[in-house]
């Protein structure tokens, strides 16, 4: 079976009925939110919060019911994808874009479940170019800002035009080659006026279920990461 589905539907077991759930976005959680439908169909009880349009429509296809923060202030868990884990599960995240989204709903939630297949898993970050969301206006300026952190940032676009985020911003790719300190980096971004939101997230994830050619393995923070 393809890695990412390992991952995804494996993950999906640690929903558990009644829970509030954050569903998170990208290729491998596709497979999560598609076994959660399931579920829901055989009468698992549960409301997710989408981290993107594109999840949005995928729940509601899925039969998966919703609800908004307007309503609820914590979520049980949240399960998403990573562009690159470390060794203490610290992420890459956005490489789809919806990092913004993605981060204000795995603060909420008590646990941050990440699904990857096993090539995502790095000794240090920074090859995965770090998306930074960025307010339109001015960007330019905040790209030479941004640069000066150390990096070639490219402002991502599609059709010749820039990507316009689910929160009408946009996202500079940024070559760091390599983030020795990701907590250190993401204080000085987030110092900068323009930044909105890093795709680094330090000390989030309690769990990454990995899957591969040879099935799934569950690291956990605190027990020596992908070592
Ligand atoms: C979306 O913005 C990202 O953070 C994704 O979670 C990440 O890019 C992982 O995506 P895949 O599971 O598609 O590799």
């Amino acid at each position: 079976m393809n890695p990412k589905q390992l991952a995804g539907e494996r993950a999906a077991e640690f929903v558990k009925d009644g829970m509030l759930v954050g569903l998170g976005t990208g290729t491998t959680v596709y497979w999560t939110i598609r076994r959660l439908g399931e579920m829901a169909r055989q009468g698992l009880h549960i409301r997710g919060i989408p981290t993107s349009r594109r999840t949005e429509q995928q729940a509601i296809e899925a039969g998966i019911p919703l609800t908004s923060f307007a309503e609820v202030s914590d979520l049980d868990l949240t399960i998403d994808g990573a562009d690159e884990i470390n060794p203490t599960l610290d992420l890459i995240k956005g490489g789809g874009g919806a990092l913004l989204r993605e981060k204000l709903v795995a603060a909420a939630s008590r646990r941050l479940i990440i699904v990857a297949d096993s090539s995502k898993l790095v000794p240090t970050l920074g090859a995965f170019p770090l998306p930074v969301e960025v307010v339109p206006f001015g960007w330019e300026v905040t790209a030479r800002r941004v640069a000066m952190l150390g990096c070639i940032p490219t402002l991502r676009t599609a059709d010749g035009q820039p990507v316009v985020t689910d929160n009408g911003n946009y996202i500079l790719d940024c070559r760091f080659g390599t983030i020795p300190d990701p907590a250190h980096l993401h204080r000085d971004l987030k110092l900068l006026v323009g930044v909105v939101e890093t795709g680094l997230f330090v000390g989030m994830a309690d769990t990454v279920v990995v899957g591969s050619e040879s099935g799934v393995t569950l690291l956990r923070a605190g027990e020596g990461g992908t070592g």
